[in-house]
């Protein structure tokens, strides 16, 4: 990475305001269901308080809408945080106000605190400088570790940049390094494997990646799509009739560039959207009306196990069906195992796909499990994340 790092600056003595993505799922008790992004941060902020740095950790927590609200208090994550560092980790009362400045300046050498949700400021997401340069005025320098939010420009990830030195933390050089190796500089062959609803969402990275890999999967609801474009029966299916020319493109696109594009061949089909309706099995071309496809078949299944277990290199993106329902999660299920039996590097590019494998207990097998959804997905389209893109260069 072009950017300089913390292991680039000085840090001894000096207070660091460093933005974490802690937006972490909280249950009705708000007990943290997944850690993953906490645990994430913690070699940045042990490295910290190893080098005497006094650490300001803040972060958002869920869409408060710019306003103060206990339910997306940082709290819990304050809490887990001095659990896993072993030491206190006061949460400040405000963001900029005069607990969270008068928690900044008491800070010694190898102090950690951390300031309540920056989305209670409607200026962090409209990026408001007076909001930043307060943020920044508590600060001598700013590590950005916050991968997940790197495709905001918002006032913690963008604006504070422009008042502080700014470098990279170890999650976000992690994922930039392991992400762009595998897309820029793969081992061959390199296999990537989409899913998800909507082909809309997927349209950027399907048009970048098939510039890259030698083989593109396409499961989940918005394979449907694909069927329909080739003149298949969908019945009730998930359908964007107007991406149906889209679809056409893209498989024309990829035949022209001798990417193998793979759709599935057979499906789960249910008679209503629920885990207990009637379930059959049909071909991908041939679903009845009164059915939706919810899940890939036993076949397609086997095919895309086989072209994952082949690959060198494989990126995963978006579930093969309605994992939520127990009946419908068999095709996500293999694909997660053949992640994990896969010799190659593998990767799970964040949001519903982490979700999935790590519910299935397969996390710990693949080479990395990205801590950013929409940020991974962006990164995974080429877009220049401008969370990294106001780092300092080396
Ligand atoms: C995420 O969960 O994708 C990030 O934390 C960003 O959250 P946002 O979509 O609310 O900006």
């Amino acid at each position: 990475m072009a950017k300089k790092t913390i292991e680039d600056v000085s840090v001894s003595g000096k207070r660091v305001l460093v933005r974490c993505d802690f937006n972490v799922p909280l249950d009705a008790n708000k007990r943290i269901t997944d850690e993953k992004r906490i645990v994430g941060a913690l070699p940045t902020i042990e490295y910290l308080v190893k080098n005497n740095a006094k650490v300001i950790l803040c972060s958002h927590l869920g869409r408060p809408k710019g306003e103060f609200n206990d339910k997306y208090s940082l709290a819990p994550v304050a809490a887990r945080l001095a659990q896993l560092l072993q030491k206190e980790v006061p949460l400040a009362a405000d963001v900029i106000g005069p607990s969270a400045k008068g928690l900044a300046s008491a800070l010694k050498d190898g102090d950690v605190m951390l300031l309540e949700n920056l989305r209670f400021h409607k200026e962090e997401e409209k990026n408001d400088p007076a909001f930043a340069k307060e943020l920044a005025s508590m600060a001598d320098l700013y590590v950005n570790d916050a991968f997940g939010t790197a495709h905001r420009a918002h006032a913690s990830t963008e604006g504070v940049t422009h008042y502080l030195p700014a470098v990279a933390g170890y999650l976000i050089q992690k994922e930039i390094e392991i992400m762009g190796k595998a897309l820029d500089n793969p081992e061959r062959p390199f296999v990537a494997i989409l899913g998800g609803a909507k082909v809309s969402d997927k349209i950027g990275v399907i048009n970048n990646l098939l510039e890259k890999v030698d083989a593109l999967l396409i499961g989940g609801g918005m394979a449907y799509t694909f069927q329909k474009a080739l003149g298949g029966q969908i019945g009730n299916s998930l359908l964007e009739a107007d991406k149906v020319e889209l679809a056409k493109e893209l498989m024309a696109k990829a035949a022209s560039k001798g990417v193998r594009l793979l759709l599935p061949v057979d499906n789960e089909a249910g008679d209503s959207f629920s885990n207990d309706s009637l379930h059959i099995t049909v071909h991908s071309q041939d679903i009845p009306d009164g059915f939706e496809g919810l899940d890939i078949g036993p076949k397609t299944q086997i095919i895309f196990s086989a072209e994952i277990s082949r690959a060198k290199t494989v990126i995963w993106n978006g579930p093969m069906g309605v994992f939520e329902f127990d009946s419908y999660a068999q095709g996500t299920r293999a694909i997660a195992r053949a992640m994990a039996e896969c010799d190659g590097t593998t990767i799970v590019g964040g949001g519903d796909s982490a979700a999935a494998i790590e519910l299935m207990g397969y996390a710990k097998r693949v080479s990395h499990v990205s801590t950013g959804g929409g940020a991974s997905l962006e990164y995974m389209e080429g877009i220049e994340l401008p969370g990294v893109a106001a780092l300092n260069d080396k």
